[in-house]
């Protein structure tokens, strides 16, 4: 049987790494590993490279794992978050449907202004408040405009091998007997191993459209600090905090939402994957050796 062609784009990111690992184990498909530094670079923000690349591979998917991650560095950088967040999955969606290839693409719960007194469907209006936001959800909707069959999955507080809250608390645990975390913004810890299978499950189907994936359940970040230090055998106690509390130590440039808890209710209406529980899949974590 001929392998599916499935171009991964930011393969060295969380997303594209976890991805690599659960696609390795799926022999329908064929990765073609793609990044701004890879053996195979592709800079999604160059449209001619893009559609280039696409065509030579007529691939039958692209994932998009690409993106401009740095929330606070993009509140004074929003030319380069537009290109990379917003203009990159343009330039995605066009190469996509000129080569009839499906399109996954991620984005994020801060489309939403991040108050609400419900988890938040995909039929839930958004609003975004900070740059990365407002750049992410420029991204859905040309991906929209631009392709037909396509998948946008919006994630949150996604945690894989690479840089993440998880590692952060972990690491500043060698230092510190305690650690200051705010306990009044609320979301789920989501792997990337958990996103990435949920990809795979979506991949073959037609259930096409906007899907909201998290791991199940919800927390506060101190409270997933616990977790994560409990996990990692470590003593080092957590100081709950208000936001207000945080910033006046810890100024942020771009607003954390404080209600992020998203509800996979497409997924569910469509039968499609049901995400662990976010205590189960952070324990998966540590016993995959935190990647
Ligand atoms: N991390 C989170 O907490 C979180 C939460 C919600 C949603 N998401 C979404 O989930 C997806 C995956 O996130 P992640 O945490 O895996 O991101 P990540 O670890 O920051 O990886 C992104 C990758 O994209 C690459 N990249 C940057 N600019 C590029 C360009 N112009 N062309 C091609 N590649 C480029 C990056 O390379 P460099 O490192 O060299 O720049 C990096 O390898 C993203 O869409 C993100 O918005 C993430």
């Amino acid at each position: 049987m001929e392998k599916k062609k499935v171009i991964v784009t930011g393969c060295n990111g969380q997303l594209g790494r976890a991805v690599n690992r659960e696609f390795a184990q799926d022999d329908r498909y064929e990765l073609v590993n793609t990044d701004v530094t890879a053996d195979i670079k592709l800079d999604i923000t160059d449209v001619d490279q893009v559609v280039s690349f696409v065509k030579e591979n007529a691939p039958y998917a692209i994932l998009n794992c690409a993106a401009y991650t740095a929330v606070d560095k993009q509140e004074s950088d929003v030319d380069l978050s537009m290109r990379i967040n917003a203009i990159g999955p343009r330039n995605l969606a066009i190469a996509a449907s000129e080569t009839g290839s499906k399109l996954v693409h991620i984005s994020t719960d801060y489309v939403f202004p991040g108050v609400s007194d419900h988890p938040l469907t995909e039929f839930d209006p958004t609003g975004p408040v900070s740059v990365y936001g407002k750049t992410k959800l420029a991204g859905e909707e040309f991906v929209r405009q631009f392709s037909d069959r396509f998948y946008i999955i919006r994630t949150a507080w996604l945690y894989g091998d690479g840089h993440n809250f998880a590692k952060t608390m972990l690491r500043l645990s060698e230092t510190h007997d305690e650690l200051t975390v705010v306990s009044d913004q609320l979301g789920t810890p989501t792997s990337a191993k958990e996103l990435a299978r949920c990809i795979r499950s979506l991949l073959p189907g037609e259930d096409y459209g906007l899907f909201h994936g998290t791991c199940e359940g919800d927390t506060n970040w101190a409270e997933f600090a616990e977790e994560v230090l409990k996990l990692g055998g470590k003593d080092t106690k957590v100081r709950h905090v208000t936001t207000e509390e945080y910033a006046r130590n810890n100024p942020q440039s771009a607003p954390r939402p404080a209600y992020s808890i998203l509800d996979n209710y497409m997924l569910r209406l469509t039968g499609g994957y049901t995400f662990a529980d976010w205590h189960d899949a952070l324990k998966e974590y540590f016993g995959d050796g935190l990647k």
